[in-house]
């Protein structure tokens, strides 16, 4: 097997819990604080030696191939302006060894469909990385998380799974995984089911949006039927595979925030804006005079 290189970046989706915002623009260009989602799961692969980047896009999905291509009439106004650092900022959205892959999902019937579309420029030979850019997984100071995952891979060169503890009674809202033994950090898994209910969950531990796949994962796409929601799901994929193969959890460092969600990104946005070289500390003051206003502990301008 060879090296990690390609990532796959699966942004064909509707993002229907941010209408209206993504009538027209991508969820994974929403931003947080001032750089695009799609661009902090960009930063995390690069950072993991990735060189490849396959997006599987759709309609409506046109300014992310617009954010990580050259911008020339803005560079040009901002050499002419002298503005080097904007220049450097809006220039350096992809490193010039790195390549981009687009790939039109005509229709949204799934990750699995999704992830399926890229089969054809990845070799048999090789694992790929896959990142849903919505789950923004932040370990500032440590490790990024993918490359957490693919040290792992290297070891055991099997599929891995970013996973995390979530609380039993949000299992509705994740894959979750029942595991059979511990092979060092990692975790074995024995099972896993999109989406059970609390009572039915067979563990806690939750399946995010980062996965080492080996290319049989392809095969079993192509296997399986649409599951819920009529979509062909990624997770009855690798619930086949499990008859086949090793597959492994890795319970990542770091902290996730579910940006899919209004709540989520809302968290997001305000614990990576107090750390902005920027504005943080600005933003630190403001929040703290908030809520002493808010509890009436002193009296100020809203
Ligand atoms: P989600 O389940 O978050 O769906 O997809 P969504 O359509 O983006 O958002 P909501 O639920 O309607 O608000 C998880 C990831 O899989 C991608 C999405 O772009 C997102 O990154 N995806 C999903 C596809 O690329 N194609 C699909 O058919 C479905």
């Amino acid at each position: 097997m060879k090296k990690v290189t390609k990532a796959v970046f699966p942004v064909a989706g509707m993002g229907t819990r941010f209408l209206p915002a993504t009538k027209a623009n991508p969820k994974e260009m929403l931003p947080i604080v001032d750089k695009p989602l799609i661009q902090y799961a960009v930063d995390e692969a690069l950072a993991a030696g990735i060189t490849e980047l396959i997006f599987i896009t759709g309609r409506t999905k046109r300014s992310i191939e617009d954010h990580f291509d050259k911008a020339y009439e803005l560079e040009t106004e901002l050499e002419a302006r002298g503005k080097k650092e904007l220049l450097e900022i809006v220039r350096k959205t992809i490193p010039s060894h790195v390549n981009c892959i687009y790939i039109r999902q005509a229709e949204a019937l799934g990750l699995g469909h999704a992830v399926l579309r890229a089969a054809p420029v990845v070799s048999e030979d090789e694992a790929f990385a896959v990142l849903l850019a919505d789950d923004l997984l932040d370990n500032r100071g440590g490790e990024p998380v993918l490359k957490q995952m693919i040290d792992v891979y290297y070891y055991n060169r099997c599929s891995i799974l970013g996973t995390m503890n979530v609380p039993r009674e949000e299992t509705s809202q994740y894959g979750i995984i029942s595991v059979e033994e511990h092979a060092g950090a990692s975790l074995r898994v024995k099972g896993i089911v999109e989406k059970p209910a609390p009572e039915k969950a067979p563990s806690t531990q939750a399946v995010v949006g980062r996965y080492i796949l080996t290319p049989r994962i392809f095969d079993h796409l192509r296997a399986i039927q649409p599951g819920a929601g009529g979509e062909l799901q990624l997770t009855d994929a690798i619930a086949s595979m499990l008859k086949c193969e090793a597959v492994l959890a890795h319970q990542f460092e770091g902290v996730r925030y579910d940006c899919g969600s209004k709540l989520g990104y809302l968290q997001a946005t305000v614990e990576l804006g107090l750390h902005h070289p920027e504005i943080g500390k600005e933003f630190a003051a403001w929040l703290d005079g908030r809520s002493s206003r808010a509890s009436g502990k002193k009296a100020g301008k809203a």
